[in-house]
């Protein structure tokens, strides 16, 4: 075996302490360490306030049910993304309206948008695919044309630049999930950032059974004060200890950052002339945290994306499929339209291994294996 790892957090010494601290510190959730990780990210992200939940499936859904958007209404959504996005629609009781990729980037298409738009429409959700920022200036153009509400998917894109800006202030609401796979990770979790005081106040009391006080605003108290339930809520909160974890990879986040970029850097330059390969294409507007590296089989090419993935594995290199087109899955085969460039796109990417700890031995493993598995098809 190679022994490359496809994906790997970037945990050290640090994030090893921070959590110890946490433990040791008795104050476990609900504590300085979930206010510490909320200011950090929001001030990453060039947003006024920031609520850590449980994951960003659970913040979505917050975030959904808080806007107001449930039974009757629309959310416009790309098909090719983690089917989270899609359930998540569901669950807030709203219905998915499936829109198409920008071929090159993977991300919703802006200009599909304005055709899927009914009187029943609420929301965009695009997402910024696998750490590449969407279009946000021109679908939030188009959100405040039609009177509606734009989400961002940034589950992925911690760290990401759009025209220079930092993700997180630049839409209704951002959701980032802290992932495993993802730069900036708790194991599970996730981060809602928005410039909404009101919003951001309603998701904390939602996220803790929508009691009228937090557990840090009780404890600091004096004399004491007593906690009401004005609305009903739900328990989606992080743990002190999985924040801790959190602040300590913020810190590192810019050598993240720096490491994977190195990473993309060597395969673009590997297979930027490939014969049968694809590398991403990055817009000159845009700056990926490269969460993942994603590539393409070229046309003629001899070889299938399965049939490519399975001869990496023979040779101790894992991948993963490129990312999912939800509309193909069975909740939503049905009734979903056909999407061409989403169907294809997700027929024929691959994700290479990438993480910060992949040396260049790492990389030329890969692309040594690449190499011997078209030359044996
Ligand atoms: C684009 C996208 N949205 C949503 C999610 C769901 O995140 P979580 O697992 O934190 O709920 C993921 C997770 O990989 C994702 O990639």
């Amino acid at each position: 075996m190679s022994g490359v790892a496809f994906s790997r957090p970037f945990f050290g010494p640090e994030e090893e302490e921070a959590a110890a601290a946490a433990v040791r510190s008795h104050w476990v959730v609900g504590g300085p360490q979930l206010r510490a990780l909320e200011e950090g990210f929001a001030a990453l992200g060039g947003a006024a306030h920031g609520v850590g939940v449980s994951s960003w499936t659970t913040g979505a859904f917050l975030l959904l049910k808080a806007l107001g958007i449930g039974p009757g209404d629309e959310v416009i959504v790309p098909s090719l993304t983690f089917i989270a996005s899609v359930n998540v629609i569901v669950h807030a009781g709203a219905t998915p309206v499936f829109a198409e990729i920008d071929p090159r980037t993977y991300n919703i298409d802006p200009d599909a948008i304005a055709a899927l738009i009914t009187p029943r429409t609420k929301a965009i959700l695009p997402v910024d695919q696998i750490g590449l920022p969407c279009e946000i200036d021109r679908i939030a153009a188009i959100g405040e044309r039609h009177g509606l509400l734009v989400i961002q998917d940034a589950a992925c894109s911690v760290g990401a630049r759009f025209r220079g800006r930092p993700i997180g202030g630049l839409a209704v609401a951002s959701v980032f999930s802290l992932h495993a796979r993802k730069l900036v990770t708790t194991g599970e979790g996730g981060m809602i950032l928005t410039n909404d005081a009101d919003l951001a106040a309603r998701l904390r009391r939602q996220r803790h059974q929508g009691m009228s006080l937090s557990d840090f605003e009780r404890h600091g108290a004096a004399p004491t004060v007593f906690e009401s339930y004005p609305e009903i809520g739900y328990n989606f909160r992080i743990t002190d200890v999985q924040a801790a974890i959190g602040v300590a990879q913020l810190q590192r986040l810019p050598q993240a950052l720096a490491l994977r970029q190195a990473v993309a850097e060597r395969y673009s330059a590997a297979l930027s002339a490939h014969r049968w390969l694809e590398p991403p294409h990055v817009p000159a507007h845009v700056t990926p945290n490269w969460q993942s590296y994603q590539v393409r089989l070229r046309a003629g090419a001899r070889l299938t994306r399965n049939g490519l993935m399975d001869a990496l594995h023979a040779q101790g290199i894992p991948t993963r499929r490129g990312v999912m087109a939800s509309h193909l899955e069975a909740p939503y085969r049905a009734t979903a339209p056909a999407l061409p460039q989403t169907e294809r796109a997700a027929a024929e990417c691959l994700l290479l291994p990438m993480h910060p700890g992949l040396d260049d031995a790492g990389v030329a493993a890969v692309l040594t294996a690449i190499d011997r598995a078209f030359a044996g098809a």
